[in-house]
């Protein structure tokens, strides 16, 4: 894992940029997706490149269970908005939060992830570990699952809902097993909340109960953070500085 320490966000977002431009550059057909506040101004940036994915596939790590796609609220909505309407993919996956056979569904999902090997994955970092929605406790190789959300993080992504009763519950979401099979991994995060994950993903020991500490010991895993994000990391830790 090489940990990155940017500026700030803006330098943060220009260094995840350029590490797309690269993989693309170099013949990468699958991008892996993440939603959430930490990529949305790499999302701007990729939507104002002239970057085509038009022979692109993208595959979404998660989705939450029981919202429609059209649903502001939804994942695929997320992603239609900060990506998908103004650059389109020639195919776009992600979870069917309205699947009515989970087991159909997990299957299907981990076949799509299959037939299209990630050569880039995106992941934020939630604030108890998680990556994807895998909560603590989630099996390194595990597949794709319906979980049901930590208390932790429905309080965290109730800033997206009128309240915190909204918030679904559970979500499909990519297993851990899923995101490591990944040909390369870029992980982000942004702020204060993030700092306490982004020492235990970083410096503490290979734990389920930390999900992201499940990258540590890759060497395809590239970790960009801000300042804030990085407050309780050791020096030693940092591989470079921007
Ligand atoms: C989203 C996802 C989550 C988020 C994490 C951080 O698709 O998989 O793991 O990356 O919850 O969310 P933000 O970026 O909103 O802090």
């Amino acid at each position: 894992m090489k940990v990155i320490l940017a500026l700030n966000q803006a330098a943060g977002d220009q260094a995840a940029f350029n590490v797309f431009q690269q993989v693309i550059d170099n013949g990468a057909r699958v991008l892996g997706l993440a939603t959430g506040s930490t990529p949305e101004g790499l999302y701007r940036l990729l939507r104002e490149s002239s970057l085509d994915f038009s022979a692109m596939t993208s595959v979404n790590l998660d989705e939450y269970v029981g919202i429609a796609p059209d649903n502001p609220q939804s994942y695929h909505y997320f992603m239609n908005q900060h990506l998908f309407n103004a650059k389109p993919f020639a195919h776009s996956y992600l979870p069917n939060g309205l699947a009515t056979d989970p087991d159909a569904e997990v299957k299907r999902y981990d076949q799509v992830v299959a037939d299209n090997p990630v050569d880039l994955q995106l992941l934020g970092i939630g604030r108890d570990g998680h990556i994807g929605f895998n909560e603590p406790g989630s099996p390194f190789d595990g597949g794709t699952h319906r979980v049901k959300l930590t208390e932790s993080t429905i309080e965290a992504n109730a800033r997206f809902f009128a309240s915190k009763d909204e918030v679904p519950r559970e979500a499909y979401t990519m297993g851990i097993g899923t995101i490591l099979k990944s040909r390369e991994i870029l992980l982000m995060a942004y702020g204060d909340k993030k700092a306490d994950a982004v020492q235990k993903m970083v410096e503490g020991p290979l734990t389920t109960a930390v999900a992201a500490s499940a990258l540590q010991k890759m060497d395809n895993v590239v970790v960009i953070v801000d300042p804030a994000a990085a407050a309780k990391l050791q020096p030693a830790s940092i591989s470079k500085r921007l």
